[in-house]
């Protein structure tokens, strides 16, 4: 039975990612920081660890807990929007700064080393839950500046992850999964979560057509960096 590790799976993204892997008989660790949600996560079958991104102690407790296993999927998702009036009129506080940065671009960059022996012994996937929105090349508007800035720092710790764990044979994949109505994307967003996270883990499964090192959307289509 392959294993998934889901970082951030206490609602939206996160959670459909633990539900539809657990449907499929797979076998999940899902992080939670809530008490309600590792309840909520435990009864649909998922192994609970808590994690706050934020704090050095329990990337620690999360490698201890987790030594020794085989993950065949990680998906780094657990992410925050920020002020929503962030703009080049708007430049963000540095407690809104250091909130985004270090959820959206220092966590990943700390949970890199955490997550290797994982994947490695499994030849597994490290799936960046990226938006569009950090893709410099595509920008065309100024809203959610510091969003922004965060999803493209967070695009080069996911590139330069796959150069790094490429080499012990770890596939990483940069995804964007549509603006899905989820807490963060609001009730107008396009695209509905379980389609999101259906598409995605197509992406995810087949590694032929879609190999490391690439930034590839909900439906599979290539995005420009
Ligand atoms: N929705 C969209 O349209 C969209 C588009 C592009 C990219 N994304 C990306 O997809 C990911 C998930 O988004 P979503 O729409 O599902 O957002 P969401 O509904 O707001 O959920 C955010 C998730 O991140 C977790 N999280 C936030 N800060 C954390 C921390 N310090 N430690 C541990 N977990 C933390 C939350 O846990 P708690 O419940 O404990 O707060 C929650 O599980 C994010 O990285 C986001 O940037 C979303």
């Amino acid at each position: 039975m392959p294993t998934a590790l889901v970082l951030g799976a206490s609602r939206g993204l996160g959670l459909e990612f633990a539900k539809q892997y657990l449907a499929d008989g797979w076998s999940v660790y899902a992080t939670h920081r809530a008490e309600a949600d590792r309840v909520r996560l435990r009864d649909l079958g998922a192994q609970t660890l808590a994690l706050d991104v934020l704090a050095a102690d329990d990337l620690a407790g999360l490698a201890w807990q987790l030594e020794g296993e085989r993950v065949d999927v990680a998906v780094v998702n657990a992410g925050v929007y920020g002020p929503r009036n962030s703009n080049p009129q708007h430049p963000p506080t540095n407690g809104e700064f250091d909130l985004v940065m270090h959820t959206n671009v220092l966590a990943p960059m700390r949970l890199l080393p955490r997550l290797a022996p994982l994947l490695g012994p499994a030849r597994g996937t490290l799936a960046f839950m990226s938006s569009r929105m950090g893709s410099i090349s595509a920008t065309g508007a100024g809203h959610g500046m510091l969003y922004r800035v965060s999803k493209a720092a967070e695009n080069m710790v996911a590139r330069l992850a796959h150069v790094e764990l490429g080499a012990l044979g770890v596939r990483v994949l940069t995804l964007h999964p549509g603006w899905v109505r989820t807490d963060m994307g609001g009730p107008n967003a396009e695209v509905e979560v379980s389609a999101s996270v259906a598409g995605m883990r197509r992406v995810i499964a087949d590694a032929v057509a879609w190999p490391g090192g690439g930034f590839y959307d909900y439906r599979g289509q290539s995005l420009a960096w």
